[in-house]
């Protein structure tokens, strides 16, 4: 049986009962004629305390050898506890010793180790309490994605990890190919290859998705997706998981609209149902964390236009490393200038110049923006990147042209445009970003269970 805080919950309405539970050694101390055992399971963040009587058989042969690691099945009463620090307490019948956890080379010791160093032990880093919160957090916030789109009436699609689209036209699409490197030469070095034609990890599903949006009109996809992009900093990886919603006959406005809900309502169910794992991390990695989260849930987010967000930076006194004027892309510093110091709230930064956005988003009257909007989070920056979607055949045609994209390889997303064309919307919410945002974590490495960064993927 897991020790689960619901279970705790209902072992603590049956104390004298009897319990059967299994779990990790945290610590051992011995005091007179017993042994305190600190075990826990990893569904919960507290341990279970185990007192064990120096009369049971293997007390001196297995007790007394535990250390931190040892896996354990444990049968015995459970019984208030007469300390502080926990309300209940097992009295062990019997301690049976399933694995053992060599203490000279175990890593886990009980002091306290750096992120860079249990990032180096990917393999064992999820038995630590801020690791193990963090994937609890994660998996709870997963859930709650699922659940916030189904009861809206959203369709979930799956879309592919291996395309032939470039969503984002960046180039940063890791290639997938069956040759080996030797044998990718000549004009079209791929013709012979498995596909046929170039293909590569997904970097969106998003253009899939439309497909879906336009004939089911309400769809989310939430899957990894990949980017080969060089950025070694705390909010890049190569393989990160992306949840991305799409909406038929919806504006911009609409999109917004979803995304502050859905934001809304993640930070709300993360504060009630991981309310233990969130005041571990307000109080050893982000002070002030829950007063934080509080604000978010209940406090409007702050809309401001591209051209009103770079008047403020402008006018701002700042000097940022990378100097601000009308055309820029948003760089984090500038983002969290403007929800951390300007907003002190999350900000919908909305119509960007068309210039540094993908083809596909709605060109603005005038043609010089776009229907983009991105919201940004302190902490982190761009939490969120999405748009209305261009649906008139001549006016995406065009821009796809002017990107440089196939025809013939495209030939299906203007279809869409074709047949039955509706003003659509979407975003992509990076979740590992959301996961940091919500446990403070610094380091997007350290809210993945296995991160790929340039030069790294161990496990
Ligand atoms: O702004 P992006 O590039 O948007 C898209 O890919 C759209 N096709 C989404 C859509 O409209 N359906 O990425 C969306 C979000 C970003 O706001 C960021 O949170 C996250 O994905 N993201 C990354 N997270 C971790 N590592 C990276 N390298 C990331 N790149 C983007």
């Amino acid at each position: 049986m897991g020790l689960s805080t619901r279970i705790i919950e209902i072992l603590k309405q049956t104390v004298g009962g009897t319990v059967d539970v299994s779990g990790w050694v945290r610590t051992r101390r011995d005091s007179g004629s017993f042994s305190f055992l600190e075990v826990n399971d990893g569904s919960c963040l507290a341990n279970l305390q185990v007192v064990v009587d120096e009369r049971l058989a293997n007390y001196e042969s297995e007790v007394k050898k535990l250390t931190t690691g040892c896996s354990l099945r444990i049968q015995g009463q459970l019984v208030a506890s007469p300390a502080k620090g926990q309300a209940v307490e097992v009295q062990a019948d019997s301690i049976m010793v399933i694995g053992w956890a060599d203490p000279e080379t175990y890593p886990l010791q009980k002091k306290r180790h750096s992120f860079e160093f249990l990032r180096s032990i990917a393999h064992l880093r999820p038995r630590t309490n801020a690791l193990g919160a963090v994937a609890r957090v994660r998996s709870t916030l997963s859930f709650a994605i699922h659940r916030f789109f189904h009861e809206q009436g959203f369709m979930q699609v799956h879309t592919p990890v291996i395309t032939t689209s470039d969503c984002e036209g960046a180039g940063e699409m890791f290639t997938v190919t069956a040759l080996e490197p030797g044998q990718l030469q000549g004009a079209n070095p791929f013709s012979g290859d498995f596909f046929g034609s170039r293909a590569g990890l997904t970097v969106s599903g998003q253009l899939q998705a439309e497909i879906f949006a336009l004939s089911h009109s309400r769809v989310y996809t939430f899957g990894p997706t990949f980017r080969a992009e060089n950025s070694n900093t705390s909010r890049h990886l190569a393989e990160f998981w992306m949840l991305e919603p799409e909406m038929a006959f919806c504006d911009l406005a609409g999109d917004m609209q979803v995304a502050e809900a859905l934001i809304k309502h993640l930070v709300a169910v993360a504060l009630t149902d991981c309310a233990a794992d969130l005041e571990l991390f307000d109080q050893f990695i982000a002070k002030g964390l829950i007063e934080k989260l509080i604000q978010v849930r209940d406090r409007p987010f702050v809309p401001l236009t591209y051209t009103e967000a770079v008047s403020l930076l402008e006018k701002s006194g700042r000097s940022f490393e990378f100097p601000v004027q009308w055309g820029i892309d948003l760089q984090a510093e500038h983002e969290r200038y403007l929800c951390e110091e300007v907003a002190k709230a999350p900000v919908i930064v909305t119509n960007y110049p068309a210039a540094i956005k993908p083809f596909y988003m709605r060109l603005d009257e005038g043609g010089r923006t776009v229907a983009a909007m991105d919201i940004l989070v302190a902490g982190i920056g761009e939490l969120v990147g999405g748009s209305q979607r261009e649906e008139r055949y001549d006016v995406l045609a065009a821009r796809m042209a002017a990107a440089g994209l196939e025809p013939e390889q495209y030939g299906w997303y203007l279809d869409l445009r074709r047949y039955g064309s509706v003003p659509h919307a979407g975003f992509g919410l990076g979740f590992e970003r959301l996961v940091q945002f919500v446990t403070g974590m610094q380091n997007i490495r350290d809210v993945i269970p296995f991160p790929r960064t340039p030069g790294s993927a161990p496990c």
